[in-house]
């Protein structure tokens, strides 16, 4: 199963998918399917994740796999696979917020930093500014580091 671009028809199953997984989703809209990557199986979708750009930034969004599909690589396979298609675009580096998977991302590269660390661009992003809990811890990484597993 390799990720694959998403398309407008898939916007009712990534909001879906994120329904389930307890991730915003509320914010989404047509046009955020450019950015998002999602890994399709014979049921529906098993993963996606999303990439929202601002200049050399970029937040890193919406890493969702289906709990039927969960611990077989899929959460890596998505993050790598975004990883490598917002260096394409030229960002140099990626902010996250999480309030469940601090752990799963720490062992992939990412150190948690101050909201105030990334760049205004990102803090003015929906999810960023008033979508996710102020709780949420909130991580980076740069890319083409040599530091993930
Ligand atoms: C986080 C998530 C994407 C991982 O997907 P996955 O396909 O199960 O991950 P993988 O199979 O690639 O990796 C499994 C490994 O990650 C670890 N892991 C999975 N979810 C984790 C979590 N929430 N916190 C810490 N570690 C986690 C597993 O323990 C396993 O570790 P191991 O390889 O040492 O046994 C998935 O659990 C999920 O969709 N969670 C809900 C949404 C979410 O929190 N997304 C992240 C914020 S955007």
């Amino acid at each position: 199963m390799n990720p694959e671009l998403a398309s407008t028809a898939d916007f009712a199953q990534v909001r879906a998918l994120l329904l389930a997984c307890e991730l915003p989703e509320n914010d989404l809209n047509l046009s955020h399917m450019d950015d998002f990557l999602v890994l399709r199986s014979a049921d529906g979708l098993a993963g996606c994740v999303g990439l929202e750009r601002a200049g050399n930034a970029g937040l890193l969004r919406s890493l969702a796999v289906a709990p039927e599909s969960r611990s077989v690589g899929l959460g890596d396979v998505l993050l790598r696979a975004i990883e490598a298609k917002a260096g394409t675009a030229g960002i140099q580096r990626l902010f996250l917020l999480t309030t469940t998977a601090s752990d799963f991302f720490a062992v992939r590269g990412y150190l948690p930093c101050p909201r105030s660390d990334a760049p205004d661009t990102i803090r003015s992003t929906t999810e960023f500014a008033s979508i996710c809990p102020a709780s949420a811890t909130c991580m980076t990484r740069p890319l083409g580091s040599t530091t993930s597993s």
